[in-house]
């Protein structure tokens, strides 16, 4: 059998007229601008339905589950968004509790609601010195299962957005050991299983259900991930049916192709190309490393828990030594560097750098740093406020999904301190909620989202034209 995106290369060669969907027919003439229209097809003659596979794309997932160690794997064309989706809803039964990182993304969020799930919020560690999150205790999970049996599923992000590791492994034996599963959000790191270099991927240290974007950190197009299976707790058959509930009914062959060639190509060279490319990542660092006020930052192993592991892929460069904050930062590497990075936060800014980087993509970036970096040297360090981090716990008056079907109310900022969130605020990226629905505002997240605003950060949640407002649960309701 051939393999999917061969076959689709094939296919444009072939005479036969599409009297199918989609409306472009593989006519370039007839679009706005320059797309891959003669690629674009749908579950045409032979080409296999990701919903119901059975020929080449069924193929193309058995070989992505013998690269990566899985037991069965699945293709998502809708990102990991839909693939946690789908893995919460496959693990639990409606209205289950669940044991949930605070710091998940709102995908996490979105499946509690969906299903109507009963969240118990674990913390992640602070990160000294910075607003950054640290990992989740694996012995703070054991006590919270043991303390509270009803608890149907542990769900994790690892790694983290800023490439964070928790300890999968500690965390995996105290789920197993109330013979629950562990759903393991690697969106971020779905390159870990191709070299040594970087953290063990979850699928080795007993993660049930590991959740990768492949689009993330590897070369796949945008929307493209991975859901493993890669235990026995888990109902692939569920697995599936929750995909097709979340998933488009026309998955697009382009983007399935782009995993497959993905998986085709690592299998064949991505040693050789992962090998470069930490030779390159690890000479970055090193320059980067010799900044004085724009820091490299490296989080390394602490005995307490607070960082298990750290994804070297992911450059953290602070700000805190130097005249400038996160998005000032950002906005010099754009406007006089042309460099675009992935993040900012209120004192880091994150370049994110993957296999598909060059060695002058590094060099550009090294070059800029050091320039940023000298000149750094005569600027005091400005009287910048302290970063706000609104990371501590949080009071659940009601649950998430009764404050979502509230009757709402549009406050000013100031004067929703003491009153219930009714939507969800963060930053994006992350995307990982300061304030949950149902949870307490309080001064604290407020001089945070203040901060944010005044930093143009993109603060996500907020009403009004100024983005001034806030909505919380109508007195009463
Ligand atoms: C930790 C985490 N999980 C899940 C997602 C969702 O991934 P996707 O964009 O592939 O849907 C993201 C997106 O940024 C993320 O940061």
């Amino acid at each position: 059998m051939n393999k999917l995106y061969k076959e689709l290369g094939q296919y444009q060669e072939k005479n036969i007229y599409p009297f199918h969907m989609p409306g472009h027919k593989r006519n370039p003439s007839c679009m706005g601008m320059h797309l891959p229209v003669e690629l674009d097809i749908t579950e045409i003659t032979g080409f296999d339905d990701l919903h119901h596979p059975s020929g080449m794309i069924l193929e193309a997932e058995r070989r992505t589950a013998r690269l990566f160690s899985a037991q069965e794997s699945f293709f998502s064309v809708n990102g990991s968004t839909a693939a946690i989706l789908a893995a919460i809803s496959a693990c639990t039964k409606r209205g289950d509790r669940v044991l949930v990182a605070r710091n998940c993304h709102k995908s996490v969020y979105h499946a509690l609601y969906l299903r109507g799930l009963r969240p118990m919020y674990i913390y992640p560690n602070d990160y000294p010195g910075m607003t950054l999150n640290g990992g989740i205790s694996a012995n703070k999970v054991g006590r919270i299962l043991e303390e509270n049996p009803d608890i149907r599923a542990v769900i994790i992000a690892s790694p983290t957005y800023d490439g964070i590791v928790s300890d999968v492994e500690r965390i995996a034996y105290a789920a197993h050991s109330q013979d629950i599963p562990l759903i393991v959000d690697e969106a971020h790191g779905a390159h870990f299983v191709f070299s040594n270099y970087f953290p063990d991927s979850a699928i080795s240290l007993g993660g049930d259900i590991v959740i990768q974007s492949a689009h993330k950190t590897l070369p796949s197009l945008t929307q493209t991930a991975f859901l493993h299976v890669c235990s026995d707790r888990v109902d692939p058959e569920r697995v599936r049916w929750f995909m097709n509930v979340y998933e488009t009914s026309s998955p697009s062959y382009i983007l399935m192709s782009s995993l497959d060639s993905c998986v085709d190509k690592l299998a064949s060279s991505g040693k050789d190309m992962f090998r470069r490319f930490t030779r390159d990542l690890e000479e970055a660092r090193r320059q980067l490393a010799a900044g004085r006020h724009i820091r490299l930052v490296t989080p390394s192993h602490e005995e307490d828990e607070r960082i298990f592991d750290f994804d070297r892929s992911k450059l953290i460069l602070s700000t805190r030594d130097s005249s400038l904050t996160g998005p000032a930062l950002h906005r010099i590497l754009y406007d006089e560097f042309q460099i675009e990075i992935e993040m900012e936060g209120p004192d880091y800014v994150l370049a994110m750098a993957s296999v598909g980087d060059t060695r002058e993509g590094f060099d550009r970036l090294c070059e800029a740093i050091e320039t940023i970096d000298e000149r750094e040297e005569e600027n005091d360090p400005a009287e910048k406020s302290e970063p706000e981090s609104p990371t501590g716990e949080k009071k659940k008056m009601l649950e998430m999904e009764d404050a979502i079907e509230s009757s709402k109310e549009t406050c000013l900022l100031e004067e929703s301190i003491g009153r219930v969130a009714a939507d969800f605020v963060y930053l994006y990226p992350p995307a990982t909620p300061i304030l949950v629905p149902g949870e307490l505002i309080t001064g604290p997240v407020i001089r945070a989202l203040r901060q944010y605003k005044e930093l143009q950060l993109c603060v996500t949640g907020l009403w009004g034209e100024d983005g001034d407002s806030i909505r919380t649960v109508a007195d009463g309701d």
